[in-house]
C-alpha cells in the first residue's frame, strides 16, 4: 500500500503542500500520496485519530492547529518543544511524535536559498507570537550577535524572550518605538501581513545590506516588504520557507532530502 500524508487545517484548501510533496516525491521516487483533510475547528483530535486509524504514516499541521498538535503528540523532538508548536507529526510504532520544521525551514531558506549567513549578525525579529516562538532556536542555533525581538504587545516579547537567553547571542526586547540601529536580518514574524498592514519598524532599522523577509507570501509583495525595499534592502516572501519546511518534514518522514532549487523557480511561476 502507499503510504499516506496529507496537510490538517482549517481553512486548508489554498494549501500549496500537496504540490510540493507530490514534486518532492517524483523527484526522489518516493512512493506516497499527500493530500488535505479540513478539520472542523474542534475536531483536530478527531481527525489525528482517524489517520492513525487507516494507517497514515504522518501529517502537516498548519492554522489554527500548531498548538493542539504540540497537546496531542506523545513526543516531542527538541525544536517542536522549544517553539511550543507542532508542523509535522509523524505516527510511528504507536507514537505520535510532534516536529517543528517552521523555523529550520526559515534558516534553511535565509542561509541556503538567500546566500545570507546568520553567524554573527544583527537580527530583528518582528512580532512574538507563535511564529516568531518558533524561530528562535532555530536562530540561535547559527549564532548570531544579536536577537532583539519587537512586539506590539512589550508583556509577550519579555516572555519570550525570558525563554531564550543563550551564552553566545545577546537577546533582548523592546517596544516597536525604541528599536535603535541598524540589522543585517529583518524579518515580520507578525500576523500584519494578512490585513495589508506592517509593524511600524522605523526606516533607519534598513541599510542597503538588510535582508528583509516576511514569512507571509502570496501574490504581491507586502507592505513591509515595499517599505524595506524603499530603504534599500533586498527582499524575500515567505515562499521560500514554506519549500523548505515541506522538504525537512519529507526529510524526516522518508529519509531522502529531496533538491528544493527546481521546485521554488517553477512554482513560483
Ligand atoms: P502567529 O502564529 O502567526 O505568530 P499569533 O501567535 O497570533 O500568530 O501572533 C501574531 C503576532 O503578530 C503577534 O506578535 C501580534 O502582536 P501582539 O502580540 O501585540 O498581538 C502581531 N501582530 C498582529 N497584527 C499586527 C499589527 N497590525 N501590527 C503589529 N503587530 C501585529
Amino acid at each position: 500500500m502507499t503510504d499516506q500524508y496529507c496537510v490538517i487545517g482549517n481553512p486548508v484548501a489554498h494549501s500549496k503542500s500537496p504540490q510540493i510533496h507530490a514534486a518532492f516525491a517524483a523527484q526522489t521516487g518516493q512512493q506516497l500520496d499527500y493530500g488535505r483533510r479540513m478539520a472542523p475547528l474542534d475536531g483536530f483530535a478527531d481527525v489525528v485519530r482517524d489517520l492513525v486509524a487507516k494507517g497514515y504514516k504522518g501529517a502537516n499541521v498548519t492554522v489554527p492547529f500548531k498548538l493542539e498538535a504540540a497537546a496531542i503528540a506523545t513526543r516531542l523532538e527538541e525544536r517542536a518543544l522549544a517553539a511550543g508548536a507542532v508542523n509535522t507529526l509523524s505516527f510511528v510504532d504507536g507514537e505520535i511524535v510532534g516536529d517543528n520544521t517552521d523555523g529550520p525551514g526559515l534558516v534553511a531558506d535565509i542561509t541556503r536559498n538567500a546566500g545570507v549567513a546568520l553567524t554573527g549578525k544583527r537580527i530583528l525579529l518582528l512580532g512574538a507570537g507563535g511564529a516568531a516562538r518558533g524561530v528562535m532556536l532555530p536562530f540561535l542555533q547559527q549564532g548570531p550577535s544579536a536577537i532583539v525581538v519587537a512586539n506590539r504587545t512589550r508583556k509577550t516579547a519579555d516572555t519570550l524572550v525570558a525563554d531564550f537567553q543563550d551564552q553566545v547571542t545577546q537577546v533582548t526586547a523592546v517596544n516597536f518605538e525604541d528599536i535603535r540601529g541598524s540589522f543585517d536580518i529583518v524579518v515580520n514574524a507578525t500576523s500584519a501581513s494578512l490585513a495589508q498592514e506592517m509593524p511600524p519598524v522605523p526606516a533607519s532599522a534598513f541599510t542597503h545590506d538588510t535582508l528583509a523577509l516576511d514569512m507571509m507570501y502570496g501574490d504581491a509583495p507586502t507592505p513591509f516588504m515595499l517599505f524595506a525595499a524603499k530603504q534599500g534592502a533586498a527582499t524575500r516572501d515567505g515562499f521560500g520557507m514554506l519549500v523548505e519546511q515541506a522538504a525537512e518534514a519529507f526529510t524526516i518522514w522518508r529519509g531522502v532530502r529531496p533538491d528544493t532549487r527546481e521546485l521554488l523557480t517553477s512554482l513560483r511561476t
